[in-house]
């Protein structure tokens, strides 16, 4: 699985990455004792049970049980392999992992995705180099007079695809790419008419825009055409890498600064994204015209716990606010409704008004939820159309899951629509219970916590947190008392581990390594808190705890030499009697010297 990195380095790696600021770059973090908190990434929570401990290099999350190490962090949360998820790492910790080309074997095991991700950024780069061709200069000056220049055209990748069938397959077969991966990847597509043969390219003749994942890696292209034309946009369909909803463009290359000020700015266009971010406006993301999803709201909240969302003031965009506001409001995301004049778009407006007026027109902007209310329910109608009105919001108003703020809702609801706060109270009660579906089932993967003994774990845990004592448990044979055959099979790895020598291997490598399971979440939850293991007490503390295992032990064996004693006697097997007596008598000898 580790391919083709060596042992060493990936040593190099884990060694220099601190998993504080690796976990930090995506998760805010608060200082908490040794620990630091933060919201989980891996599922949704208000109260924080992140936990991230910097002494064990390891995170824990209380909530989901999601754990491990700064490898399975950045391979959970990117969904990435081992050997690329390290090199990540390597990336940022400024380990240099020498970059040969895969061998035809290493090619073969690495997974789709992977190969993907690969061929997506060979075309990238090959995009990249044609907007500065001669072909490109159509392209260009369309930049140039859409007011984009060099640094926007380098920081987001942007490129060119040239006219023609097989511009880009032509180069990808010279780096050894088969047409099927380039298929596979949404860049060329098959012919289809009877007799036809072979892929043309997917792009022809558009300004290419890469879109990347939070890391930088390309996962899809849109392409706009040069000018005026149908359609406006193409886009990569979804492969294994690309889900529509899951991302957000941009994020990869603003996070940063929508960590710095706190929140983001949600627009919907490449180019209101992009001519934001040359006015100096950097905290921004776009959602590329789809509707927002769970998803994308998750993900925003990773960087900033607030949002400011353009939305166009037309029916059209009144609709897709009342949708979002649901997922910031389930989301715990504080979101603001920014309104653009009529008939303009973030492009235009911050290049024609300039970016100080932008920026007034956010800081202006009004809680989404108030501006809903007011400007959506608000402004009296028609007696139909207040009825539609009410009815809209009985329906907002069940999908707010938060009991507290849902009254907070209420209140202000019915003060907005001029109803009684006790008929729109029922009319919601009503509702819910007969859509017992909108209520989101905020279920955990959380699974029956399997019981482990404690006297057990604790002496696992003592041999993870201090290595150095193992020997203590290798000459006590204590392993042999366990009742629990998986720590006793964790154990006798750590001993073997120990008793090979040199370094042993620190306890998130070592649970790292460890296969998901129930196991692996104890032993995360309970590395990743304080321990409660004092080095000054530790040698005591081992000795206690074999002790213990080794009377129980004991007493077991007692128990079961009186059963057998008793029934040699009954038989009239007086060696059999004699034999087990002595044993016993030995046994008894043992417990006394223990305690
Ligand atoms: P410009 O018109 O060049 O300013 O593009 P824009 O990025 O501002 O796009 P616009 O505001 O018109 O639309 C928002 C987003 O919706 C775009 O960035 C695209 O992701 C998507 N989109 C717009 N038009 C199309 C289309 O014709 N096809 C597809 N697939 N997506 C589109
Ligand atoms: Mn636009």
């Amino acid at each position: 699985m580790k391919g083709s990195i060596p042992e060493d380095k990936i040593e190099e790696v884990r060694r220099r990455t601190d998993i504080v600021s690796l976990i930090g770059e995506y998760v805010t973090l608060k200082k908490t004792g040794k620990n630091y908190l933060g919201l989980c990434p891996f599922h949704r929570e208000k109260t924080p049970s992140f936990t991230v401990s910097p002494d064990k290099q390891m995170f824990y999350c209380f909530g989901c049980s999601e754990g491990g190490n700064g490898v399975s962090f950045l391979m959970k949360l990117n969904n990435l392999t081992f050997p690329e998820a390290v090199r990540q790492l390597a990336g940022k910790v400024g380990v240099v992992i020498p970059d040969r080309p895969p061998s035809r074997e290493e090619r073969e095991r690495s997974t789709l995705g992977e190969q993907i991700r690969r061929v997506n950024g060979l075309a990238a780069d090959y995009f990249a180099g044609a907007l500065q061709s001669p072909a490109g200069e159509g392209a260009r000056e369309y930049l140039r007079n859409r007011g984009i220049g060099a640094e926007a055209i380098s920081t987001f990748r942007l490129g060119f695809a040239p006219e023609g069938w097989r511009n880009l397959l032509d180069f990808l077969d010279k780096k050894g790419v088969p047409p099927k991966l380039v298929e596979q990847a949404g860049l060329a597509i098959p012919r289809a008419g009877e007799g036809e043969r072979g892929h043309y390219d997917r792009f022809r003749g558009r300004l290419m825009i890469p879109i990347e994942d939070v890391d930088g890696h390309v996962i899809a292209f849109g392409g706009r055409v040069i000018g005026a034309g149908e359609p406006k946009y193409m886009n990569s369909p979804e492969s294994p890498v690309y889900t529509k909803g899951n991302n957000l463009y941009g994020l990869s290359r603003t996070r940063e600064a929508i960590r710095q000020a706190g929140f983001s700015l949600m627009v919907e266009g490449y180019f209101d994204l992009i001519a934001l971010w040359s006015a100096g406006i950097q905290h921004v993301v776009a959602t590329l015209g789809t509707a927002l999803t769970r998803a994308q709201v998750d993900l925003l909240r990773r960087y900033a716990p607030r949002v400011a969302a353009v939305f166009d003031p037309d029916e059209a965009g009144r609709k897709a606010l009342a949708r979002s506001l649901e997922l910031f409001l389930a989301g715990n995301v504080h979101a603001k409704a920014v309104i653009l004049p009529d008939g303009h778009d973030p492009d235009d407006y911050v290049r024609t008004r300039g970016r100080e007026k932008m920026e007034e027109l956010v800081a202006r902007a009004l809680p989404m939820v108030d501006y809903y209310i007011e400007e959506i329910l608000g402004g009296r109608g028609t007696l139909e159309e207040d009825r539609d009105k009410l009815r809209e919001a009985v329906a907002f108003l069940c999908r707010i899951v938060d009991a507290v703020e849902r009254n907070l809702f209420i209140k202000k609801v019915a003060e907005t629509l001029n109803v009684d706060e006790g008929v729109l109270k029922a009319e919601i009660q009503r509702t819910r219970a007969h859509s017992p579906a909108q209520m989101p089932a905020e279920q955990m993967r959380r699974k029956a916590p399997t019981e482990y003994d404690s006297v057990e774990m604790s002496l696992v845990q003592m041999m993870l947190e201090y290595p150095n004592k193992i020997s203590v448990v290798a000459q006590s044979g204590v392993l042999d008392c366990f009742r629990t055959g998986e720590l006793k099979s964790l154990g006798e790895e750590l001993l073997a581990a120990s008793l090979e020598g040199g370094a042993t291997k620190d306890a998130s490598v070592f649970v790292g390594s460890l296969s998901e399971g129930p196991l692996r979440n104890k032993l995360l939850a309970l590395l990743v808190r304080e321990s409660p293991y004092h080095e000054d007490l530790i040698d005591r503390l081992m000795a206690d705890a074999v002790r213990q295992l080794r009377e129980r032990a004991n007493k077991e064996r007692g128990r079961i030499l009186t059963r057998k004693i008793n029934e040699a006697k009954k038989a009239g097997n007086q060696e059999l009697h004699d034999r087990l007596f002595a044993e016993k008598n030995r046994l008894l000898r043992e417990e006394k010297e223990l305690s």
